[in-house]
């Protein structure tokens, strides 16, 4: 139970970042054996980013963080703790937070990454909100950042046409919410993961086993399968530990892998489609940077307004996935 001025981890701006290069379906069939019609019609992804040279996981990923600290009317000296959600870090190590760090000008904080794919913003957002709830940050940037055209086989159609790449961060800062009818900020938060299912969506290399960075492979329709049913769980356990019912949430902001995923798991829980934030047409999959990029978009087009109840959930390798409910 939360005391009557509980500590909660508000979210006091959102931002993002995308390479300057966009590469339609169209464009992209001239070098793969798919076409539009296909890539649309499986997936309903049109167009993503690609990153070109000078553009890197951290340098998106530090251009989210000013996004969104000017959104938040912070500055970067506010900052006490940095988390970078990535499975293409621009090197092994150091942690890509610390590259964010170093661009910002923070001279100290606490900065490391988090590993768990396309679930990783979900993990790191539960990481800063508990540091924040138990005093040891206030001001927490966290960023799901990722290149993931650079692990891609381009030469194997049925994953090269699904990512992008791209980055969101939002600032999460220590406020207390007064306990009342409608609490703001983060107000649970629910991980899984499980292992057992390593071999259906993984790289193929690394630094202790191959020494190469790899290239990532998919069994796709299985993953499909586990994604609905784990999504539709995780949100109905999210909501029930929050005590909201599902009817209450304003918007989901899921992980943009596939809009059919999105659809299934939408009609599976009696949700509108209405209220899902869609972005996977124009950025398709970009792991851990879809839910904050999802977000951000759906904020500076006002369809998410200060007070709206929001849910964000992701699936990804390992597996793992989670969810959150906030009050924006
Ligand atoms: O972020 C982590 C979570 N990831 C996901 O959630 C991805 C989940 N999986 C999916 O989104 C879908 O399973 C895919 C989009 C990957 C595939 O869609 P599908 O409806 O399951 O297609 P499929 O794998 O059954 O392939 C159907 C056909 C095959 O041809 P045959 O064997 O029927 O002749 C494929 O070879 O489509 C073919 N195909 C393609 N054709 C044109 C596969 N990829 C392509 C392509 N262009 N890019």
């Amino acid at each position: 139970m939360n005391s009557p001025s509980a500590r909660r981890a508000m979210i006091a701006g959102t931002g993002s970042a995308l390479p300057a290069r966009c590469v339609t379906n169209a464009e992209l069939a001239k070098t793969v054996d798919t076409s539009d019609e296909w890539i649309v019609e499986r997936t309903g992804i049109r167009a993503r980013y690609i990153a070109g040279e000078g553009e890197t996981t951290a340098t998106l990923a530090a251009d989210a963080a000013r996004a969104a600290l000017e959104a938040s009317g912070m500055v970067a000296g506010d900052v006490d703790l940095i988390i970078v959600a990535t499975a293409t870090p621009d090197q092994t190590f150091p942690a890509s937070a610390t590259k964010v760090q170093a661009m910002l000008g923070i001279p100290d904080c606490v900065a490391f990454d988090v590993q768990a794919v396309c679930s990783g913003f979900l993990y790191a957002m539960s990481v800063a909100d508990s540091m924040i709830r138990a005093g040891s940050a206030r001001t927490a940037l966290v960023i799901g950042a990722e290149t993931f055209s650079r692990i891609l086989d381009w030469e194997d159609r049925t994953t090269c046409v699904l990512f992008g790449d791209g980055a969101g961060a939002i600032v999460l800062t220590a406020g207390d919410s007064e306990e009342s009818a409608t609490p703001s900020g983060i107000l649970a938060v629910k991980l899984h993961a499980d292992g057992r299912h390593n071999q259906l969506l993984y790289v193929d290399g690394g630094p202790s086993t191959t020494q190469t960075v790899g290239k990532l492979r998919m069994k796709g329709q299985d993953v499909f399968r586990h994604a609905v049913t784990n999504l539709a769980a995780v949100l109905r356990e999210v909501t029930e530990t929050a005590g909201i019912a599902m009817d209450a949430i304003d918007w989901v902001v899921p992980h943009q892998a596939n809009r059919r995923i999105l659809d299934a798991t939408a009609r599976k829980l009696g949700l509108s489609p209405d209220r899902i934030v869609v972005t996977v047409d124009r950025h398709a999959n970009t792991s851990a940077a879809s839910v904050p990029l999802a977000f951000d978009a759906a904020v500076r087009d006002g369809r998410i307004t200060r007070g709206d109840l929001v849910v964000f959930e992701a699936m990804g390798g390992g597996f793992t996935w989670g969810a959150a409910v906030a009050r924006y």
